[in-house]
């Protein structure tokens, strides 16, 4: 038996943050990050309605990108105080998965981190408070998903809580939201998206109902996404959309180890001085794991489809794998993202020395594979590494060589 979950309701189109004020309950407790919501006057607006609707409304502010287990534990003290009926958080991927796991620590005050990361092993929710996610950026798709990142910084890794129980009840999918990402936020999220809509097309758990999202998120992610960082608020609105669809498609069909890998190289060189932006990280790597599982049959014909659906044209499998690798690759080069840990910059762009030597790589590289195999993304991908061939293939995406293995 599969299942296939999604939230209750999805409220979408500009202005949908208006949606609010339908909402019926008590407490409301918004969750937001480190500003821009405020800043916007988004932050105001969403209050202002909750109020309308009769809601007393308490906030927790400053959730940090990549959030940490501490900010979470922080979060559910404050909301075990306050007892919401409501949490609505609004943001970007990082505040909405922070509320996501404040949520189940609010319901249950004695579950611990370890426990929440057990996959599909969270106790029943909603019995204190219903979930409504309002996404400001145009990737993650966490608004509809059943996953939640949370960063142990003591280990220096991401961690996915996953249980259709935090699919949130309520998405609202506003464009307006996403029109104040910088460009670097939206070249990041897009490709999140396009990685999302690949690994869940060929994931193994890959179904009839979670296939046409992907491939129309693809097509849409190809026409939109470059224009979109180019300043086209009309494709800033659909790519909201697709980011979407993206993710109503993987909460479903799972991942495959781009995400494994960035999820384990994400916050590992933190002692240099940056992280490796999720986005950016699953955009270098995407090539290469394409690559990869092409040798696996299923997930070659698989890719071919996709090919075929963006019209790159290719007499045969081999062919189209090499046209969707050129392609990916090109869209990197349109968004100013780095084809490899090697040239990836302190600021995330291009260039010759990286942040990340290559002997603290190496010294690291082990680890990293062992922890990137074990991540709870690796099971659905179509080819199962070994040590040996994590090792190898992160290898190719830190000095851009050709995965032939
Ligand atoms: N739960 C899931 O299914 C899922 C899927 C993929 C990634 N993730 C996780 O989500 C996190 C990344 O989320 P993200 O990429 O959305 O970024 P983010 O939430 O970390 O935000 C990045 C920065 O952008 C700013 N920002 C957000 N929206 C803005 C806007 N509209 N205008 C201006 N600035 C804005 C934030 O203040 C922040 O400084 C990572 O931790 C990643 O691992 C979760
Ligand atoms: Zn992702």
């Amino acid at each position: 038996m599969a299942r296939f979950t999604l939230p209750r309701d999805l409220y979408h189109g500009k202005g949908s943050l208006e949606a609010l004020k339908s909402f019926k309950g008590e407490r409301a407790m918004i969750c937001v990050g480190g500003g821009s919501m405020k800043r916007f006057g988004f932050l105001d607006k969403a209050i202002s309605y909750l109020k309308e609707a009769g809601f007393e409304v308490q906030l927790i502010e400053n959730i940090e990108p990549d959030p940490s287990v501490e900010t979470v534990m922080n979060g559910a003290k404050a909301m075990l105080d306050f007892k919401p009926d409501w949490i609505i958080a609004m943001g970007g991927g990082s505040p909405i998965d922070a509320a996501k796991a404040m949520w189940i620590k609010y319901e249950y005050p004695e579950i611990t981190f370890e426990e929440m990361c057990k996959v599909f092993g969270i106790p029943e929710l909603r019995k204190k408070a219903h979930f409504c996610a309002i996404p400001s950026t145009s990737g993650t798709a966490t608004e509809v998903t059943a996953f939640s990142i949370i960063t142990d910084y003591e280990k220096g890794i991401k961690y996915p809580v996953a249980d259709y129980e935090i699919t949130p009840d309520v998405a609202i999918v506003d464009p307006d939201l996403a029109e104040t990402m910088p460009q670097k936020l939206v070249a990041h999220t897009g490709m999140d998206a396009m990685t999302h809509a690949v690994e869940a097309y060929v994931s193994t758990a890959n179904s009839d109902y979670s296939d046409p999202l992907a491939l129309h998120a693809i097509k849409m992610i190809q026409n939109d996404l470059v224009a979109s960082y180019n300043g086209d608020m009309s494709k800033r609105a659909t790519m909201h959309n697709a980011q979407c669809l993206a993710g109503m498609s993987f909460t479903n069909a799972l991942l495959g180890i781009v995400h494994s890998m960035a999820h384990k190289t994400g916050a590992v060189f933190a002692d240099l001085g940056a992280h490796i932006i999720h986005g950016a990280a699953n955009a270098m790597y995407l090539p290469k794991v394409i690559a990869f599982n092409a040798k696996d049959e299923t997930a070659k014909k698989r890719y071919g489809v996709i090919a075929d659906f963006m019209g790159l044209g290719g007499a045969n499998d081999d062919e189209k794998v090499k046209l969707l690798i050129a392609y990916l690759r090109k869209m990197n080069d349109d968004l100013n993202i780095p084809h490899c840990i090697k040239n990836y910059g302190l600021d995330s762009y291009p260039t010759e020395n990286g942040f990340v030597p290559e002997e603290i790589f190496l010294e690291r590289l082990p680890e990293i594979a062992k922890n990137a195999i074990s991540d709870a993304c690796t099971g659905s991908n179509p080819r199962q590494p070994s040590q040996e061939e994590m090792e190898k293939l992160l290898k190719c995406c830190y000095y851009d060589t050709e995965v032939d293995f």
